[in-house]
């Protein structure tokens, strides 16, 4: 972990913008801090003029009361309002840029990291940094002022006095420390819990299905319980922590004043002490504890953010996707993998030695069972996954060569699990780069892709709503916009990963019409557990275990009576 300065300096860039609200902040809370000590000089005023029946006085005391307490609640509110002005436009830049980190992070992240643990980094965690910036700041300023303004008071009565009091700030420095420490490491995983409670949300919101279909509902509800558990459990020790070390520290000022009013009751002092002045002051030192409670909260404030703070910067300093490429070139389609092997983060080999020359315009089909490696092996065309060793050409580019948004946009890609946004039918095809397709154009996608049809027979035809993934839509019919999404795009490369796996017969021959007329220039791979869509292909490649078994055309290689053979025997029988 970095330390704590850097990661703190690092969290003040944030609020270098916010200078200039910062100065009014400044001011807001400096008017409220002279209202303080000037509530104790008025106190001494007020009870001398008892003392020595002076009425003089009379009608300006009131006001004076009065006024102060007008200036007080203009400085709160000044200082409050820009403080929570600086906070939400803190959150606010930060919340963007790790959203924005987000949409660069590798594929990877998203395998090794849930989607309610990064969902609680960017709404919970950033919303914790104001503990260390603005909150913190805003209690240091505004009852740092007061502690300042009222001690300057004592000092300036009293100095003798005053001296006793400041004994016990090593006492009370150490209690905060020692505090600190602990709370820091609760704070770290009060963040974990809520990452795991957002976790099993989500979970169960995009799987009820699955929960209610096969009776998940107590399961799911005890591990959300045990979890909110475990969120309350270490929340509450952090309060606990937090809430006892203002009472301690409060019971060492209270010893302060304790040792303040037997000195000042002592004869010799009290002679040259006047009673207003006597009751000014206790009622100063007396005020002095409010504000040094607060500041010993903002160490647990302070241990909060510096927690999230180090998430968030974690986050941000994550290496990127890597797009050194420079190249725009557009690309014919030829794929050329020379000796590529590809192994992912948990040391899996998934692509051994694969070699394969596919040429501009061919069709060409991966065959194998499930883990072979095909879905890996396409991956590594858009650069999800990332090549270990070995070449991969696109014509004569090297892949890593070409600008990645370049790359991905002459590659259409149609993937096992169909991505849905929870937008109209039309913006779901039109979607991204292709967001200014003109209506003509996605209505031939749709077309193509068997689509148009049902589109019409919804509600609102390509103005319809999808539900969230898209769910009020059948597993054909949202492979069929994904489909026409694909179309739309476009590409000279096309890959069909498992696409038609969710559609029926009749569906598929229409969509195989449709890909045979598109196919007819553009460099297609395609995926199929049906053998059927695989037979026309120019070529078959088998795979098992991440490298070629066999290749060939279908009767070459039905003739070679090896593998694919065997499939095509047993898909036969079916
Ligand atoms: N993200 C991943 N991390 C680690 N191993 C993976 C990952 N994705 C797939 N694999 C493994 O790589 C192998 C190939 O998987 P995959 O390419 O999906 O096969 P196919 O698409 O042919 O069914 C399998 O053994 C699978 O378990
Ligand atoms: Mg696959």
């Amino acid at each position: 972990m970095k330390p704590d300065v850097q990661v703190y300096r690092r969290l003040l860039k944030y609020l270098v913008p916010f200078w200039g609200l910062a100065i009014v902040v400044f001011i807001g809370f400096s008017i409220s801090a002279s209202t303080e000590v000037a509530v104790a000089k008025l106190l001494e005023k007020i009870i001398n003029a008892i003392q020595h029946r002076d009425t003089s006085f009379t009608t300006i005391f009131p006001l004076l009361v009065v006024g102060l307490v007008f200036f007080r609640g203009l400085g709160q509110y000044i200082g409050g309002y820009y403080t929570a002005v600086i906070s939400r436009h803190l959150v606010f830049n930060v919340r963007q840029e790790v959203f924005a980190k987000i949409l660069r992070l590798p594929s990877q992240y998203f395998l090794d990291n849930t989607s309610g643990h990064i969902t609680a980094k960017i709404m919970f965690n950033v919303e914790q940094l104001t503990a260390a910036t603005t909150e913190s700041l805003r209690t240091v300023v505004q009852q740092g002022l007061i502690t300042l303004g009222l001690l300057g008071f004592l000092i300036y009565t009293n100095w003798r006095l005053t001296l006793c009091i400041l004994i016990f700030a090593p006492l009370i420095g150490f209690l905060i420390r020692k505090a600190g420490k602990r709370m820091r490491k609760l704070s770290i995983l009060v963040q974990d819990t809520m990452g795991d409670v957002n976790h099993v949300v989500q979970e169960t919101v995009s799987g009820n299905v699955v929960v209610k279909g096969f009776g998940g509902q107590s399961y799911e509800h005890e591990r959300f319980k045990w979890h909110s558990m475990e969120n309350l459990r270490r929340g509450l020790k952090m309060t606990a922590i937090a809430q006892l070390n203002s009472p301690v520290v409060q019971l060492c000022m209270s010893m302060a004043m304790g040792i303040i009013i037997w000195i000042a009751l002592r004869p010799e002092i009290l002679r040259d002490i006047s009673a207003g002045e006597f009751v000014a002051y206790i009622t100063a030192a007396g005020m002095l504890s409010k504000p040094i409670k607060a500041l010993t909260e903002v160490n647990e404030k302070m241990q909060r953010g510096l927690a999230a703070a180090h998430s968030v910067f974690e986050l941000l300093d994550m290496e990127e996707e890597g797009n050194t490429g420079t190249l725009t070139p557009k690309l014919k389609g030829n794929v050329h993998f020379n000796n590529v092997n590809m192994s992912y983060s948990d040391g899996h080999n998934a692509i051994k030695n694969f070699t394969l020359d596919i040429k501009a315009g061919e069709t060409v089909a991966l065959v194998g069972r499930s883990g072979a490696g095909k879905s890996s092996l396409v991956n590594l065309l858009v650069r999800y996954q990332e090549i270990s060793s070995g070449s991969l050409m696109l014509d004569e580019y090297d892949i890593h060569d070409i600008e990645l948004n370049n790359l991905r946009t002459q590659i259409s890609m149609v993937n096992q699990q169909v991505v849905l946004f929870n937008r109209t039918v039309r913006e779901n095809i039109a979607y991204g780069q292709l967001e200014g397709a003109s209506d003509e154009d996605v209505i031939a996608a749709a077309k193509a892709a068997y689509a148009h049809d049902f589109i019409m027979a919804l509600p609102e035809g390509y103005n319809t709503e999808l539900g969230a993934q898209g769910l009020n839509l059948s597993g054909g019919q949202r492979q069929r916009i994904a489909i026409a999404r694909a179309i739309l795009k476009n590409a000279p490369i096309l890959i069909l990963d498992e696409a038609t796996s969710a559609l029926d017969n009749e569906s598929e021959y229409f969509i195989q019409q449709a890909f045979d007329a598109a196919m007819q220039d553009r460099t297609t791979i395609v995926i199929a557990h049906r053998l059927s869509t695989i037979e026309n292909a120019d070529r078959i490649v088998v795979m098992d275990q991440g490298s070629i078994l066999e290749s060939g055309t279908h009767l070459e290689l039905l003739a070679q009576k090896g593998t694919y053979f065997q499939l095509h025997q047993r898909n036969f029988e079916e």
